[in-house]
C-alpha cells in the first residue's frame, strides 16, 4: 500500500480553502493509502508565535482534522514536535542543502520581503519539510500549488543523499486535486482564500458560526452581470463561488448553471450559503465534542507512538550511512 504524508501549519484559523483543497482529499486518501497527517508546529514558529496562541492553534488544527473525517483508526494523526526525529532529521538535511537553492524558494522570498531581520528558521524551513516527508519514505504528498517548489527541493535532497550515501530514499510525488486546488478570496478572486489575509470577510473559517457564513457569502464580490456561468477567465468571482457550491452540495458545475438559469445572483448566493452551513455544521459539532472530551490528547499520543517507530528507524539508518558512530 503506498504511503501518504501531509502537514498543515498550526498558525491561524483553517479556512474553507484548506478544507476543499487539502483536508477533503486527506479523508478520501485514507481509504486506499497508509496515511500520516500532522500538525506542523515547528514550521509555525519560523515566524513569531505567542505561546498561548501556538498551543491553541495546534490543538485546534488537530481537532479539525478529526472533525473533518480523518479517522484515527485508519490514519496516524500527530503533532510534529511530539516526534523529535523531525528536528534531528531536519538538521541532517540542512547540512545537505545549498544556500543558493534555499535563497531561490519563493515562499522564503515572499515572507522575508521588506523585512530588516529575517529569522534563520524561515530560511531553512524547506529542509525541515524535506525531513518530514523523507522520514516516512512517503510516496505521495498532497499539497497545494504553492508547496510544489518545496517538494521539488525534497526530491533533490533525496537524490543527493542517495547519490552520496547509497540508495535509500524513495523519490516522493506531489498530489494536487483537479477541482478546488485553489479556492479564491471572497473579496478578490485573484488571491487565494487564506487565513493570513487581514480581512476576515475574505475567507470562511471552518469555525465561523452559521450567521457569519451567511453574511460573508451575501457580501462576496460578484460582477455586474446576472448569469450564473462557470468561466474563470471572464467571471472569476462567480466561478469561484460555483466551485465552492459544487464541493458543498455535490452538484456538477453544469447542474448549478441549469438550476440558476435566468435567476440572477440572489437566489444562488442564498442557497450557496445554506450548503456551506450544512457542510460545516456537523463538522463544528464534532469539533466541539472532541475539544471538550479530552480524547484529542489520547489520539495524538497514539499517533506519535505509531509514527515514531518508522521515524526513529529512518534517522538511525541515515546516521549510520552518513558515518555517525552508533551507540552500542
Ligand atoms: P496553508 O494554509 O497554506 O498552510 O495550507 C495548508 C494546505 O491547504 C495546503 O495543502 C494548501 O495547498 C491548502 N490550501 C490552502 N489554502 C487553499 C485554498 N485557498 N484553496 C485550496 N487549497 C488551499
Ligand atoms: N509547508 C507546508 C504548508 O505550508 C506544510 C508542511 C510542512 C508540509 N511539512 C510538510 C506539507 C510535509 C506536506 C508535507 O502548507
Amino acid at each position: 500500500m503506498s504511503r501518504v504524508l501531509s502537514g498543515i501549519q498550526a498558525s491561524g484559523q483553517l479556512t474553507l480553502g484548506n478544507y476543499i483543497g487539502a483536508i477533503q482529499n486527506f479523508v478520501k486518501l485514507q481509504e486506499s493509502h497508509e496515511c500520516f497527517f500532522m500538525v506542523v508546529d515547528m514550521h509555525a514558529i519560523t515566524v513569531p508565535q505567542e505561546p498561548e496562541a501556538l498551543r491553541e492553534q495546534t490543538e485546534s488544527v488537530a481537532a479539525l482534522f478529526i472533525a473533518a473525517g480523518i479517522d484515527p483508526a485508519k490514519s496516524s494523526v500527530f503533532v510534529q514536535s511530539h516526534v523529535p526525529a523531525h528536528a534531528e532529521m531536519g538538521w541532517l538535511f540542512t547540512t545537505l542543502a545549498y544556500m543558493g537553492e534555499l535563497e531561490r524558494m519563493t515562499q522564503y522570498k515572499d515572507k522575508s520581503a521588506g523585512k530588516d531581520s529575517i529569522g534563520a528558521g524561515l530560511f531553512v524551513y524547506p529542509t525541515l519539510m524535506a525531513a518530514d516527508i523523507l522520514l516516512y519514505n512517503a510516496d505521495l504528498v498532497p499539497v497545494g500549488d504553492d508547496q510544489k517548489q518545496h517538494l521539488e527541493l525534497t526530491r533533490d535532497l533525496a537524490n543527493r543523499f542517495n547519490a552520496r550515501f547509497g540508495d535509500y530514499f524513495n523519490i516522493p510525488e506531489g498530489y494536487t486535486p483537479k477541482v478546488g486546488a485553489r479556492i479564491m478570496s471572497l473579496d478578490d478572486a485573484s488571491k487565494k482564500m487564506s487565513k493570513s489575509n487581514p480581512n476576515p470577510a475574505s475567507y470562511i473559517a471552518l469555525l465561523d458560526p452559521p450567521d457569519v457564513i451567511r453574511k460573508k457569502i451575501s457580501r462576496a464580490t460578484t460582477d455586474s452581470g446576472r448569469e450564473v456561468k462557470f468561466n474563470p477567465a471572464e467571471k472569476p468571482e462567480v466561478s469561484n463561488l460555483m466551485s465552492i457550491y459544487s464541493h458543498c452540495a455535490g452538484l456538477t458545475l453544469q447542474e448549478i448553471e441549469d438550476r440558476y438559469e435566468g435567476q440572477g445572483y440572489g437566489a444562488f448566493k442564498k442557497e450557496l450559503a445554506e450548503h456551506v452551513v450544512a457542510t460545516l455544521e456537523p463538522l463544528q459539532a464534532r469539533y466541539a465534542e472532541i475539544r471538550s472530551s479530552g480524547e484529542l490528547h489520547d489520539i495524538l499520543r497514539q499517533g506519535a507512538e505509531q509514527v515514531s517507530v518508522v521515524a526513529n528507524r529512518t534517522v538511525r539508518d541515515v546516521k549510520e550511512r552518513m558515518g555517525f558512530v552508533m551507540p552500542r
